[in-house]
């Protein structure tokens, strides 16, 4: 059976005393929710500790959005696996767009980062996508092939999340067509071992077109950025039909 996982992704969003707002006003408004499905909210760094607090006797999961591969050492400004395992982390971010379009992330790290994330216990949620330069020129279902392949190498398939995140409909409110997210899912579920891997679609998931993604049958779940930091927005999106 796949995990239906609804994950909110804050990115360098919110202090604590706007994540503990977020959280009073977001709670209740996911109490009817089914209860086969996951929530995750993943926040920065700086939050974990409120959130966690905040969290206790609810259905709601605590994601970080990175994980350094290394238990520890001279890394400034990086956290390891066991320093999030400790504040009750249960899912990582890897390889998300940003880091790999911002920061440097390159096959190779996340590949890094997904193991040490699994040692420690982790689920990671891989992110893959492609540009609208790589779609443009035809190029999609390659870019996602090698992201899998390069990424996934001696990668527990049994614990694990996949994001499809096609970069051009991050945070453009340009949508992806939901018949298409949902093909690109099914390539990434074809190439995968593991039939059961939950494998969500990103890219401008608002409360007004949750039902049609989460209606497609390959389609598993979402990981929702802008939408995931206004408590209404998210909790309509959790409660989809
Ligand atoms: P938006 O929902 O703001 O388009 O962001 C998607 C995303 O990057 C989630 O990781």
């Amino acid at each position: 059976m796949r995990k239906v996982i609804i994950a909110g992704n804050w990115k360098m969003y919110k202090t604590q005393g706007e994540a503990t707002e977020f959280l009073m006003d977001f709670v209740s408004r996911i109490d009817d929710a089914p209860e086969n499905r996951e929530v995750v909210l993943c926040v920065p760094f700086t939050d974990l500790t409120i959130v966690n607090k905040s969290l206790h006797g609810n259905r709601i999961r605590l994601g970080a959005q990175n994980v350094h591969w290394e238990d520890c050492g001279a890394y400034t400004g990086e956290i390891s696996a066991s320093m999030l395992t400790e504040m009750g982390v249960r899912y990582v971010i890897v390889g998300h767009s940003e880091r790999r379009q911002y920061f440097g992330e390159t096959d190779e790290t996340v590949n890094l980062r997904l193991k040490a994330a699994q040692t420690h216990g982790l689920i990671p949620i891989l992110c893959v996508g492609e540009t609208k330069q790589q779609r443009d020129a035809d190029e999609t279902e390659q870019i996602i092939i090698n992201q899998l392949e390069r990424d996934l190498v001696g990668i527990d398939q049994e614990r694990l999340v996949i994001a499809y995140e096609p970069i051009w409909a991050i945070g453009t409110g340009e949508n992806c067509e939901v018949s298409e997210a949902d093909r690109v899912i099914g390539l990434i579920r074809s190439r995968l071992s593991n039939p059961n891997v939950t494998i969500q679609y990103g890219g401008s998931v608002k409360p007004n077109n949750i039902d049609e993604i989460m209606a497609q049958p390959q389609i598993d779940g979402v990981l929702v950025g802008g939408a995931s930091l206004a408590a209404a927005d998210f909790a309509g999106i959790v409660n989809y039909k």
